[in-house]
């Protein structure tokens, strides 16, 4: 069985102060977190990957087919995604309403998403089975529900695949992009959009810690410049059509419910397995680490972004003001050797890895990824709380748990 008490456990406390949040950009406009917030429930369409959330002005309009039984459900809930999972559920605890559309795509194990989409469905996210390059399918969505808010997860994810299958890159995370964008500028209301764009934007960026201003022209990977067109591509919606923009850069994601394709996922599996696991080390030995971010963390970034964001400006499909317009780097400040990742999963799992090191090969992978994240912590309020050694010890229980009934284990 799915156990959610390896859920984030904190998803209740994912509240942050809402009564002091300002921001300077997008016009500078100042804005105080009001209690029309509190008062007018809302509505999310949350995929996997999109979270759309509405907050409807007329709370009794709002009985779409989509949510018939959110009075009853609280508790733990997952979109297909694993980061869409984790902030759909803390989204609907704090009394959100949310969709979710992902197309349950086969790069990993889609039995996992199902899963996740599974407890998520319990506790009343309903999950739409759909492409985010069907337009008609997101207008239609639109037309049931006006979202005040879409939360931008769906991507195609992964340094090394898109060597493999450049076009999923293309397809998923520009073209898909761009059709969402399209459809939210023409509805009315505009939706506030939040989406995912990655730490890998910084590329071979070598001043650390990287800040938003620092360069992102120098990506290396495909996945890295299809986030980096993403976030040009947001820069032209905003400045044509008026949407509210946020863009996250998130750092490397871990927790329960993760992706089988990240090294600490696989690194567990391989571990248990007895199985050999490369670990890369840059050239003279130079050490490979990565700023490692916990799921709970990144979800109070994520619902930071949301509740601060300014309503999108357009109507009509025109622009009719400055809009809003945001990058935030959401990271952990903290990086961790990949060995040392390996020595903590090891005394975790109470069994020796069989390591086997490797130059870091030159397919995708940076050396080192540190987020300054002064600048999400000052509009934000995101403060991350969770060091890698505690956050794996709540990943690998999830991971025992969910693998021990011999049903979905992992070939
Ligand atoms: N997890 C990390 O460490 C990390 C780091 C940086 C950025 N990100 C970004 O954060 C976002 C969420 O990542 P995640 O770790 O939850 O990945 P994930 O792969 O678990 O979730 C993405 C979901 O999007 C769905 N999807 C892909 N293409 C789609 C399409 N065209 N239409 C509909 N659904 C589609 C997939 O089926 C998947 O369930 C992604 O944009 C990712 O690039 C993640
Ligand atoms: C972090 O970024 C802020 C700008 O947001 C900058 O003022 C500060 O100097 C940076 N800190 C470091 C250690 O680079």
């Amino acid at each position: 069985m799915l156990h959610i008490d390896s859920a984030p456990s904190t998803p209740g406390k994912v509240k942050m102060e809402k009564s002091s949040y300002f921001f300077t950009r997008g016009g500078g406009a100042r804005w105080h977190y009001s209690l029309a917030k509190l008062t007018v429930w809302s509505f999310a369409f949350l995929a996997l990957i999109l979270i759309f959330f509405l907050r409807s002005p007329a709370p009794s309009t709002i009985t779409s087919a989509a949510d018939p039984s959110r009075r009853s459900l609280r508790n733990y809930n997952w979109a297909a995604g694993f980061v869409g999972t984790h902030v759909s559920s803390a989204l609907k605890r704090r009394g959100d309403g949310v969709l979710g559309i992902d197309n349950f795509n086969d790069y990993y194990d889609p039995s996992l998403k199902r899963a996740r989409q599974a407890l998520l469905e319990r506790t009343g996210v309903f999950i739409v089975e759909g492409d985010i390059n069907d337009e008609a399918l997101l207008r239609k969505l639109f037309e049931v529900v006006p979202f005040t808010h879409v939360m931008h997860l769906a991507a195609q994810a992964g340094v090394r695949y898109a060597m493999e299958n450049p076009g999923s890159y293309v397809h998923s995370n520009i073209a898909g992009f761009v059709n969402l964008l399209e459809v939210c500028k023409s509805v009315n209301p505009q939706p506030a959009i939040v989406w995912a764009s990655s730490s890998s934007v910084y590329g071979l960026n070598t001043k650390v810690p990287f800040s938003e201003k620092d360069r992102t022209d120098q990506p290396a990977s495909l996945y890295a410049a299809t986030k980096k067109a993403g976030e040009e591509i947001a820069h032209t919606y905003n400045h044509i059509y008026g949407l509210s923009l946020t863009g996250l850069r998130f750092f490397t994601v871990y927790g329960p419910w993760g992706r089988p394709d990240m090294a600490y996922f696989f690194f567990t599996k391989d571990i248990l397995k007895g199985k050999q696991i490369a670990i890369f080390e840059a050239a003279n030995h130079g050490t490979v680490a990565r700023d490692f971010t916990y799921i709970d963390d990144i979800v109070k970034g994520c619902l930071g972004a949301l509740d601060t964001a300014e309503k999108s400006t357009g109507s009509g499909g025109k622009k009719r003001g400055p809009a809003q317009l945001r990058v935030f780097n959401l990271g952990n400040t903290s990086p961790v050797p990949v060995s040392e990742l390996v020595s903590i999963l090891e005394r975790l799992l109470k069994v020796k890895a069989k390591r086997n090191i490797m130059k870091l090969p030159r397919n995708g992978d940076v050396q080192y990824t540190h987020a300054n994240i002064s600048y999400a912590q000052r509009e934000l309020g995101y403060k991350p709380t969770t060091d890698l050694q505690s956050g794996l010890k709540k990943f690998v229980r999830w991971y025992l748990n969910y693998y021990s009934d011999g049903k979905k284990a992992v070939e």
